[in-house]
């Protein structure tokens, strides 16, 4: 065992022949419902340290029922992608970004942290040997879900003196299959997802258990997605498990896109950090971070001066807005291009793009 994980420590075990899995055909991909051939696994304690890095066939983890992971949620996650360009190299987008964010989480639950470039070399042996795993077809990829978990046996609550970093990896298909489906969003004035001084900044998964039942509500509800307000403003945070962008034409007549900036309450999106910079990088409107609010929204979308509403995340890029509905009342957005505006289907095609390598960029890296 070593004070950190180290790559060079890193041993393979290979899936035999016949125990590899049944590849699912692109169309009947369904998001994080199958897994590829294999896992990588790095134990620690506190004893010892971080053991050697495992790579073996995907199996069941073996934990006891004391674990604090199942008592107390010490749990934290990444979603990342791993994308096949035409020439069949295999491409990771900002990966940096995504082990970046999984140290936080860990240090923020009092998991032990790690040397992130030595852990992302050893997913990328992962991705390599899983590399049929990835689909070829443009809008497809392999989904990679980094985790780590407190293992320790115990029942108290406190620092984990034990814990387990694995990964696991997941073929999937376009968000949409035909084209945009724009969403239509239940403004919820009685959930909150995040509060200053939580845990919102962070990819925990106990961010996520308590929005599944006001998720539902909006089901019930004729809506897709829950849009998280805070505070007595009612101030726009995020929609679903995506961050929240605005393009319209302010209050001052300047075209501007704005999203919430990042604080305790907002997740710090690859996606959003990526369409900010592609935004900024064009220079043709005023780009944001700042709050607003559904009040704000709600007279824009009467004013007719919001032009387009979306959702940005790893696994659908972009997802326009068709509709929010708030206090009972729809206020629908025109949709430039039907399916979603013209903006949205702009990032989502740059992103595309750079993900496969179609446009060179210092984002996309080949493994
Ligand atoms: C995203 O990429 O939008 C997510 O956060 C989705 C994930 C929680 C399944």
């Amino acid at each position: 065992a070593a004070s950190d994980i180290s790559f060079a420590n890193l041993k393979v075990q290979k899936a035999a022949p016949e125990a590899r899995k049944t590849k699912p055909a692109n169309k009947d991909l369904v998001f994080g419902a199958s897994f590829s051939d294999h896992m990588l696994e790095v134990p620690w304690n506190k004893q010892s340290g971080w053991a050697a890095p495992i790579i073996s066939p995907y199996h069941r983890l073996s934990i006891d029922p004391a674990s604090n992971v199942l008592h107390y949620g010490i749990e934290c996650f990444e979603g990342m992608k791993a994308y096949k360009d035409k020439h069949n190299q295999i491409r990771l987008f900002r990966p940096d970004k995504n082990m970046a964010r999984l140290k936080s989480s860990c240090e923020r639950i009092a998991l032990p942290s790690f040397n992130t470039n030595e852990f992302l070399n050893c997913i990328k042996e992962l991705v390599k040997l899983d590399a049929d795993w990835i689909p070829k077809e443009k809008g497809y990829s392999l989904y990679i879900r980094p985790t780590a978990i407190g293992t320790q046996e115990s029942l108290g609550v406190g620092a984990s003196n034990s814990s387990l970093l694995f990964v696991i990896n997941s073929p999937v298909g376009p968000y949409y299959k035909t084209g945009f489906a724009p969403v239509k969003l239940l403004a919820d004035t009685n959930n909150v997802r995040a509060w200053p001084g939580g845990t919102g900044g962070y990819k925990l998964g106990l961010n996520y258990a308590p929005t599944i039942l006001p998720q539902l509500k909006a089901m019930e509800d004729g809506c897709q997605q829950v849009l998280w307000l805070f505070g007595p403003e009612l101030e726009i945070t995020e929609v679903g498990t995506m961050n929240f962008f605005m393009f319209w034409k302010n209050q001052n007549g300047e075209t501007e896109l704005v999203t919430p900036p990042l604080k305790d309450i907002i997740l710090p999106g690859v996606t959003r950090d990526s369409i900010l910079s592609l935004a900024r990088s064009w220079g043709e409107f005023k780009v944001s971070e700042r709050n607003f609010t559904i009040h704000d929204v709600v007279r824009g979308i009467k004013e007719k001066r919001v032009i387009e509403l979306f959702g940005a995340g790893t696994a659908a890029i972009v997802s326009p807005i068709g509709c929010i509905k708030f206090e009972g009342q729809d206020y629908p957005i025109p949709l430039e291009l039907g399916g979603s505006g013209k903006l949205t289907k702009r990032f989502f095609d740059t992103m595309m793009s750079i993900q496969y390598g179609e446009l060179e960029h210092e984002w996309s890296v080949i493994v």
